[in-house]
């Protein structure tokens, strides 16, 4: 069985992140399995505490990413980039060592606003390359208008926004199949 993290960006009960990280989780194929990874409970980041000992919610998050091969993260956005708790989110599992390399990524942000949250889906793009997490590169996902987007069930009923999703998921599921599944040894 393949584990794939799920990360909302939000801390919000009712985050529109949260809202389209359950719908994308369902739009999976059975072999690949959800796996919610929570990060309202890391505290900020701070090398000084992170010797053997660390802190307990760090390592856990640390043991909970080793335990995926790829990701999809939604991210709301905030001021032009991501939240701050996704960001500490990104530095906790970088250190002791990067918990976040080589999985793939569906980078997916959303909005209120027309814009989808651009500036925050590009810039989680641009922290992903630094910690050497392939992300699928089309198609991007901005949804904008994401506050007309739900019924009171939570589910999206759109159709055209469900197929956009679906092949989103898609093409993040063969990118799994590509990198992960399928790895050849190479000549040294
Ligand atoms: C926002 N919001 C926002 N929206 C946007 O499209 N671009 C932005 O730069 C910002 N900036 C911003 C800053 C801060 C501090 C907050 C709290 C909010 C609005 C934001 O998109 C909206 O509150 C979403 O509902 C937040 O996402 P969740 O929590 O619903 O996932």
């Amino acid at each position: 069985m393949t584990n794939i993290g799920i990360l909302a960006g939000s801390l919000r009960k009712t985050a529109y992140s949260r809202k389209v990280a359950d719908v994308l989780a369902n739009l999976l194929p059975v072999q690949l399995t959800p796996t919610f990874i929570e990060i309202d409970q890391l505290p900020l980041y701070n090398a000084d505490l992170d010797d053997e000992h660390s802190v307990p919610a760090w390592e856990k998050f640390r043991q909970q990413l080793d335990q995926v091969t790829g990701l999809i993260i939604v991210t709301p956005e905030y001021n032009r980039g991501m939240s701050g708790a996704l960001k500490n989110a990104f530095d906790v599992g970088s250190k002791r060592h990067n918990h976040w390399k080589e999985k793939t990524a569906l980078v997916v942000s959303s909005s209120p606003e027309a814009t989808g949250g651009f500036g925050a889906n590009q810039q989680v793009r641009q922290v992903l390359v630094t910690l050497n997490v392939i992300p699928v590169q089309r198609p991007e996902v901005y949804l904008g208008h994401v506050n007309h987007l739900f019924n009171d069930q939570n589910l999206i009923t759109n159709l055209d926004t469900i197929s956009f999703l679906q092949t989103a998921v898609n093409a993040f599921v063969d990118l799994q199949a590509k990198f992960i599944a399928a790895p050849v040894e190479r000549v040294d």
